[in-house]
């Protein structure tokens, strides 16, 4: 318990699925900060939810600007930053993921704007507001191990993403920032609704949980406990790689 006490902590995406199971696991253990998003609704009722010590902020992490401010208004708020989550990403709004055949330009600027883009800037505009020591965690996917219908490009923004940890754990060396990457597999949040029509949902969820070695999706709370094991000083020694909390779904095959 508290291995975050007073730590104070940004997470982007906080407002939803897999980054509100880390806003919760982290205020459990004693952290303060800031949860953004776009989705005013959404923001007003996570902070809500998390009952104190986190403010919403609103932003769009695919612009600077929107990012420098996160970062400026929780600096003024909560004092400098200890441990940033790079967790907003995944679906971009109204353009389907898709094979080679039928992704355009567009849409392939857009993934990787989301995907990796924001990533790398999310990184830079925080800097001037973290603290030495800090602990940056990005959230990558299994998906850059495994290919799935439909993902190469969202899984080869997730696969820059793991090498970003590296590169960035170097430059950030001086000010002892570590960079890890926490991977999640398939994860019970509402992108699944974002993906296919609610009449599929079911059947798309149990697909997933076939391939997973334990035998049930993953719970934003699973990753949730992995983040903060990446965010306290227990994983002081852990640099620049990547945890995969998938049950097993990338490394294990069922095959029979
Ligand atoms: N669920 C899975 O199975 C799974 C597996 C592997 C990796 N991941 C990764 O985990 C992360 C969270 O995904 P999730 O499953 O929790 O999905 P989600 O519930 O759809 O959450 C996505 C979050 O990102 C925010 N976001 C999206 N576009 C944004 C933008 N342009 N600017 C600012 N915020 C933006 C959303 O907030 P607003 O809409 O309010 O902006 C929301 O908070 C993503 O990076 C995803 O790639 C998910």
């Amino acid at each position: 318990m508290n291995k975050l006490e007073n730590k104070v902590a940004v997470i982007t995406g906080g407002n939803s699925g897999i980054g509100f199971g880390i806003a919760e696991a982290f205020k459990n253990e004693g952290a303060k900060g800031a949860i953004t998003g776009r989705n005013q609704a959404t923001l007003d009722y996570s902070t809500k939810a998390l009952g104190g010590g986190f403010t919403g902020i609103r932003g769009d992490v695919t612009n600077t600007s929107d990012l420098e401010n996160i970062f400026k208004t929780t600096a003024e708020q909560f004092g400098k930053i200890d441990v940033l989550v790079v967790n907003a990403g995944g679906v971009v709004d109204g353009i389907p993921m898709g094979s080679i055949s039928d992704v355009t330009e567009e849409g392939y600027d857009r993934y990787m704007d989301l995907n990796l883009r924001s990533a790398y800037f999310t990184i830079q505009k925080s800097l001037p507001y973290l603290n030495d020591g800090a602990s940056i965690i990005l959230i990558g996917s299994s998906a850059a191990h495994r290919a799935a219908p439909g993902m190469a490009i969202y899984s080869a923004a997730k696969a820059a993403v793991i090498s970003l940890a590296k590169g960035l754990s170097l430059d950030l060396l001086s000010r002892k920032i570590r960079v890890n990457t926490l991977s999640p597999g398939s994860i019970d949040t509402p992108v699944f609704g974002k993906l296919v029509p609610e009449e599929h949902l079911a059947q798309v969820k149990q697909s997933w949980i076939d391939l997973i070695p334990v035998g049930k999706q993953g719970l934003p709370s699973d990753i949730g406990k992995a983040a903060v094991f990446l965010a306290s000083d227990d994983s002081a020694f852990i640099v620049g790689t990547e945890i995969l909390s998938d049950g097993g779904m990338t490394n294990i095959s069922l095959m029979k």
